[in-house]
């Protein structure tokens, strides 16, 4: 396991916005519906937000827990945060986080947390990175939301409810060929066949003409800029529960479609990811799964 020294940033240099980490807050004027679970999803990204921001501003140390695969007392205090505001809220419910919860996936109750998704962002001093939190009932997604806390970007969504960034409503985009549109992809830890694979794959979009590819670093924040219409397809080879149990459901409820790479549906365990704004899915879905591993 090996250590990186990050520099400690002059705070003066980085544009936080809206405030800086203490102050960080839901802002009022975003109405959202009377619910329990969204409320407490929300009161809890906020503890990890802080957290994270605070860290962004003032530094830490990051720790390679693998192969480019970091994590910091950053992840893990926001973690503790969340899981605080979650417990206070429902003490009987489970919660599965990417750093020390490890509630099951099979619990009526379950809240699944990624601290701060985008570690490799935070570690390098990319303002692009999220907390992210989903409450799912007997496996299924009942509400999302994801923040980018540097930005004060707020995603979220409620089963039924529809999908929202910062109080609008939000809705995929409407392209129907893959020369119209934006592909989002990820890139897991492996530095093999499974980016090999991704590669391969990126090379076929191209051959389709699309616009481009663009690999921003944060799961949770590429299923939200597909809801927005940003991109019409994003994919990844591997992804872990914690990655996408929010965003999925803010991409289904803005119009989108989520399946594995080989257009099974979605387990909540380490797997393929392949979203779209639906009508993309089966072109999207030939050139991803014919080079899954
Ligand atoms: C990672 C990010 C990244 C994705 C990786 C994830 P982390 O999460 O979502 O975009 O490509 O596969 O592991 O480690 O920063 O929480
Ligand atoms: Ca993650
Ligand atoms: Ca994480």
């Amino acid at each position: 396991m090996k250590w990186l020294w990050l520099p400690v940033f002059n705070t003066s240099e980085a544009t936080l916005s809206p405030s800086s980490a203490d102050s960080f807050a839901f802002p009022a004027e975003f109405h959202v519906p009377p619910d329990p679970h969204l409320e407490a999803a929300l009161a809890a990204a906020v503890a990890g937000a802080r957290v994270v921001l605070h860290y962004f501003e003032h530094g830490v140390e990051i720790r390679d827990k693998g192969q480019a695969d970091l994590v910091s007392r950053a992840d893990i205090e926001a973690e503790q945060a969340v899981a605080r505001e979650l417990s206070a809220r429902f003490p009987t419910h489970a919660i599965l986080g990417e750093e020390e919860n490890c509630g099951s996936v099979d619990a009526e109750h379950l809240w699944i947390v990624d601290p701060l998704d985008g570690t490799n962002n935070f570690a390098h001093r990319i303002p692009h990175f999220a907390v992210s939190i989903a409450y799912y009932a007997n496996q299924v997604a009942q509400c999302g939301v994801v923040v980018n806390p540097v930005r004060g970007d707020w995603y979220w969504a409620t089963r039924g409810g529809g999908a929202f960034h910062n109080g609008r409503r939000i809705q995929v985009n409407s392209h129907n060929q893959l020369d119209q549109t934006m592909i989002g992809i990820g890139f897991y830890y492996d530095r093999g066949r499974m980016m090999e694979a991704t590669l391969s794959a990126i090379g076929d979009f191209f051959r389709q003409r699309i616009h481009g590819v663009r690999r921003f670093g944060t799961a949770a924040l590429d299923l939200c800029q597909t809801a927005c219409g940003m991109f019409g397809v994003y994919f990844e080879y591997q992804l872990s529960p914690w990655d996408f149990a929010a965003g999925r459901l803010i991409l289904e409820e803005a119009g989108g479609m989520v399946t594995d790479g080989r257009g099974q549906p979605l387990p909540l365990t380490k797997t393929s990811v392949l979203a779209s704004n639906t009508r993309l899915h089966p072109a999207a879905l030939r050139i991803v799964a014919e080079h899954h591993l």
